[in-house]
């Protein structure tokens, strides 16, 4: 899998460890920054980030800020992403099998490297069950 990954100031931190973590689970990462700790505004790296994983439906994109909230709200404007923003392995299962998210989002002061691990790790390993999923899947756009 593509995976796409970007943070802001609060999360850059932890964007090394991430990367790791999707490559040793067989991932191709495609870092879109930031490239230092600078402060800088979530909304502009949610949005380049979504803007290629539209271009290419079969890659997948990670956010992270200091909540995750601002980039799943600023991720989930776009039409035909589906950020989701999850706390722990449940969550990103779920998101996977029932919601086909195809951006995840989360939180650097919300959780930790071992939380994250189990994060990426069932995201990663989990895919859209598709079914009655797909029919409410397809209801999410206006
Ligand atoms: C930055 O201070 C913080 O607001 C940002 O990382 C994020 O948590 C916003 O949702």
């Amino acid at each position: 899998m593509k995976i796409y990954i970007a943070t802001d100031h609060a999360a850059f931190c932890i964007k090394e460890d991430v990367k790791k973590i999707l490559e040793e689970l067989g991932n191709e990462v495609v870092d879109l920054g930031p490239f230092n700790d600078e402060r800088v505004d979530y909304p502009d790296f949610a949005h380049k980030l979504c803007n290629e994983v539209l271009k290419d439906s079969t890659s997948q994109g990670i956010l992270i800020c200091g909540t995750g909230i601002g980039m799943s709200l600023s991720a989930n404007k776009h039409i035909g992403i589906r950020a989701a923003l999850c706390h722990d392995a449940y969550t990103a299962q779920m998101a996977r099998e029932h919601n086909d998210a195809n951006v995840l989002c989360f939180g650097q002061r919300v959780v930790g490297l071992g939380t994250i691990e189990s994060i990426c790790t069932s995201w990663c390993k989990s895919s859209f069950l598709g079914g009655r999923h797909a029919i409410r899947v397809n209801k999410i756009e206006l």
